[in-house]
C-alpha cells in the first residue's frame, strides 16, 4: 500500500496509543509459564504481538481473546508441547529472541521461522550463549532462521557478561536460565530495558557500574494479571511531530514510562521541547504517565552513546527532530540500529537526504545539521517494510509544503495499526 501525506499547518488534539510492544510480547510468554490462569488488559492487536500468541498456542497454551483482554492458561515451564509446525515469528525479533530462551531452556523440538527480513537478522548473539548453557541448536548458515531447537541433557547454568547491551539478548537467556537447577547469572554493564527483570520479578543485585541479574528453576513464576501501558516507542513520533510544527499541542494518555525507555523525552526536554508529565502513578510493575507536548525551539544535542540502548527504537524519530534543531547534532555509537527490521541508519540517511536534510552518514551514527525553518522537500519516500521507518517518513514529511508518499505503508501495521488514522485525525 502506498499512503499519501498531505502537509499540515499544525498537529492538534488527544492520541490514545498503541499498547506497548515489548510488554505485550512478555506478558504473554510469561504468562504462559507460569502455572494456571492469567490475565492481560489491553493486549496490542499489532502483528508482532500476535505473533507470539500463536506460536505459544502451537505450544499447546490456550490463550481465550476477548477484544483486547486475553486469559492465558499457564501451562508451567514444564507443560509446554511440541508444535506440529514451525513457529513463524513473522517479522518479530522479540518473538523470535525470547521464545528461542524458552523452548531451547525447556528443550522443545521446534523450528523458529520468520519473514524475509527477520530471516536476514543475525541470531547468533543468542545462539552461541543457548549453545553455552546447552541447547542443541541448527540455523542457516549458524546464524539465521530457521532456528531449529532439539531436546538436550538439562541446562547448564553460567555466568553471562552481555557482549552487547540488548534486551532481547539479556531475556532470551534469562529465561533460559528459568530452566537450571541453580542460577545463571547475567552481567549488564550498559543498562537496556528492564521489562523482563521487573515482570518475573527476577533477583538483581548492584555490579560494577551495572547489575547481575539472576535466574533459575527456583524463580517462582506466579500468574498475575497484566494491564499493558500505551506504548512509549509510538508516543515518540508525536512528541516530535507536535515539537517540530508550528501552533501544535497534542496530549499522549496512559504512556509508559519505564525509565530504561524514557531517554528519548529527557533527551528532547535538553533540546528544549516543551513537554507536561502529569497523572505519573504505577499500573501493575510499570510506570504510567500523561505526556503533553507543545511546538517547540529545538537546540542542537550530541546523544551519548550511553543512551543509545534507552532510545534505540526512538532514534529514526530523534534524527526527525535534529533536523529541525538549530545547529549540529550527532547520533554515535549507534551501530546496532544496523541490524533491526532494516538497516535504519541508511534507511534514514535516505529518508533525510530526499527530503533535502543536511545529513552526513557514519559508521555508527549519523550527523545532521539542523535548521529550524527547514521544510522538508516533498518525496516519495521507501519504508524498507520497516514500520518505524514508515511513521518517521510520514512526521517528516506532515511538515513539508507538498503531499509525499510513503511505499509499502502497511509495514505500520506491526507496532500501530491505527498511526494512518491517528495522523489523519490530528493533522490540520
Ligand atoms: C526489544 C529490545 C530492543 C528493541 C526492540 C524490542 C525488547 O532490541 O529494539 O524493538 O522488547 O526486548 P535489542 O534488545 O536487540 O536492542
Amino acid at each position: 500500500m502506498v499512503e499519501t501525506v498531505q502537509p499540515a499547518l499544525a498537529l492538534n488534539g488527544t492520541i490514545s496509543l498503541p499498547p506497548d510492544k515489548s510488554i505485550s510480547h512478555r506478558s504473554v510468554l510469561f504468562a504462559s509459564l507460569a502455572d494456571g490462569a492469567s490475565t492481560v488488559h489491553n493486549y496490542s492487536s499489532a502483528a508482532d504481538p500476535e505473533s507470539t500468541v500463536s506460536c505459544m498456542r502451537q505450544l499447546g497454551v490456550r490463550i481465550d481473546k476477548d477484544d483486547d483482554n486475553l486469559v492465558v492458561h499457564g501451562v508451567g515451564r514444564n507443560g509446554l508441547k511440541t508444535p506440529e509446525d514451525p513457529l513463524d515469528c513473522g517479522n518479530s525479533g522479540t518473538t523470535m529472541r525470547l521464545l528461542s530462551g524458552i523452548v531451547a531452556g525447556a528443550g522443545i523440538e521446534s523450528t523458529l521461522i520468520g519473514d524475509e527480513s527477520l530471516s536476514a537478522r543475525t541470531m547468533k548473539r543468542i545462539i552461541d550463549p543457548l549453545r553455552s548453557m546447552g541447547a542443541v541448536i541448527e540455523a542457516a548458515d549458524n546464524e539465521f532462521a530457521p532456528i531449529k531447537i532439539k531436546p538436550h541433557s538439562g541446562i547448564k547454568p553460567m555466568r553471562y557478561p552481555l557482549p552487547i547491551a540488548s534486551a532481547q539478548l539479556k531475556s532470551c537467556v534469562l529465561l533460559a536460565g528459568l530452566f537450571g537447577e541453580s542460577d545463571t547469572e547475567v552481567v549488564e554493564q550498559v543498562p537496556s530495558r528492564d521489562h523482563t527483570e521487573r515482570l518475573l520479578g527476577l533477583r538483581s543485585e548492584p555490579y560494577g557500574q551495572g547489575k547481575i541479574i539472576s535466574s533459575s528453576r527456583l524463580d517462582k513464576l506466579p500468574t498475575q494479571s497484566y494491564t499493558i501501558p500505551g506504548d512509549f516507542s509510538a508516543a515518540a513520533f508525536w512528541m516530535v511531530g507536535a515539537a517540530i510544527h508550528d501552533e501544535s499541542a497534542l496530549v499522549l494518555e496512559n504512556v509508559g514510562m519505564n525509565p530504561s525507555r524514557t531517554a528519548a523525552l529527557h533527551i528532547l526536554q535538553q533540546m528544549g521541547a516543551l513537554i507536561d508529565i502529569t497523572n505519573e502513578r504505577m499500573q501493575g510493575r510499570e510506570p504510567v504517565a500523561d505526556i503533553a507536548i507543545r511546538s517547540s525551539e529545538l537546540k542542537s544535542i550530541n546523544i551519548n552513546p550511553a543512551l543509545i540502548p534507552n532510545c534505540i527504537d526512538e532514534l529514526p524519530i530523534l534524527m526527525v527532530a535534529l533536523c529541525f534543531a538549530d545547529g549540529r547534532s550527532s547520533i554515535t555509537g549507534a551501530e546496532e540500529l544496523r541490524h533491526k527490521e532494516t538497516d535504519r541508519l541508511s534507511a534514514m540517511y535516505n529518508i533525510l537526504s530526499a527530503a533535502g536534510a543536511d545529513v552526513d552518514l557514519r559508521p555508527d551514527g549519523i550527523i545532521i545539521t539542523g535548521d529550524p525553518d527547514f521544510t522538508p522537500k516533498a518525496a516519495e519516500f521507501e519504508s524498507h517494510h520497516d514500520h518505524r521507518m514508515a511513521m518517521a517518513a510520514a512526521i517528516l514529511s506532515s511538515v513539508s509544503e507538498e503531499p509525499s508518499t510513503i511505499l509499502d505503508a502497511e509495514c505500520t501495521s506491526i507496532s500501530y495499526p491505527q498511526f494512518w488514522t491517528h495522523l489523519q485525525r490530528v493533522s490540520q
